[in-house]
């Protein structure tokens, strides 16, 4: 059993008067591919901005390759190899796939120099986007101009732009929000590709997604860790069909 990246303990936030986290604690093990699930409103968006520091947590602790990260600046946890992507699209609509990569490669490893640069003149950022393009199957859509993506696409990329920097863990939440069955699909080799030599932690709705690729499962109700385990015992575990009103999992998102 590989050691924890990432742990949670205790962790607590309020908004005025709601209690929203309510003592949270759970690790994730290094290299795992994670999923946070959990009923509308449980807190597992929280969570995230507080792992990666656009909250803090009134108490508990949140650690990260053993160090405290619980209030620090989204920035510093960042360059210590905590990623995460963003609901919104965080891209520049008007360049194309490869740019967008390029600009966050050298803003992730501090590279000074501008996109119009040739390859000759940035052999280590070309290179790294060339890898990022096939990692996430976007090779094709290389100059494309990002505007001219179809939906699906512009969230793939979005999660290109989160590995830019190589980080050690990377969050996303519900990647595949809005997309259809087909478009879910496309999507798992991606995650599949993207955890290769990290750790994956994801919100995800698609139950069949989360069986398919998770190897530890939490399950969040009411800002409280129900349960945590390997995904053949969530399936089964009757509190986790009670959580969700009755209904599996599986059947609660429909
Ligand atoms: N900025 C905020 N101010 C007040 N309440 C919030 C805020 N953000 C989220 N909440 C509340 O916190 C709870 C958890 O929200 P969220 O983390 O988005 O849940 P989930 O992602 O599991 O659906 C919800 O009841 C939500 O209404
Ligand atoms: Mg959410």
């Amino acid at each position: 059993m590989s050691a924890s990246i990432l742990s949670l303990e205790g962790v607590r936030l309020s908004f005025g008067h709601a209690d929203i986290i309510r003592g949270a604690s759970f690790s994730i093990r290094e290299g795992e591919i994670h999923a946070l699930i959990g009923p509308n409103g449980a807190g597992k968006s929280t969570l995230f901005h507080l792992i990666s520091g656009r909250l803090a947590p009134v108490s508990g602790h949140i650690r990260f390759r053993g160090r405290d990260i619980a209030g620090a600046r989204p920035s510093l946890i960042a360059r210590l190899g905590l990623s995460r992507s963003f609901q919104q699209t965080s891209a520049f609509p008007s360049l194309t796939v490869a740019e967008n990569l390029a600009i966050a490669v050298m803003g992730a490893t501090g590279e000074r120099g501008s996109i119009l640069r040739t390859s000759a003149a940035m052999p280590a950022v070309w290179a790294r986007v060339e890898a990022l393009l096939g990692k996430i199957g976007l090779a094709r859509f290389a100059d494309r101009i990002v505007a001219n993506l179809a939906y699906s696409e512009q969230r793939i990329l979005e999660i290109g732009l989160a590995c830019a920097g190589d980080p050690a863990l990377i969050l996303l939440d519900e990647p595949t929000a809005g997309m259809s069955r087909a478009e879910t699909e496309e999507m798992v080799p991606v995650l599949r590709a993207i955890a290769r030599g990290r750790t994956l932690v994801l919100v995800e709705h698609d139950m069949e997604v989360v069986f398919r690729i998770a190897d530890t499962v939490t399950v969040l109700v009411h800002g409280e860790v129900l349960v945590s385990g390997p995904p053949e015992a969530i399936r089964s575990d009757p509190r986790v069909r009670q959580a969700y009103l009755g209904q599996s999992p599986e059947a609660a998102h429909g």
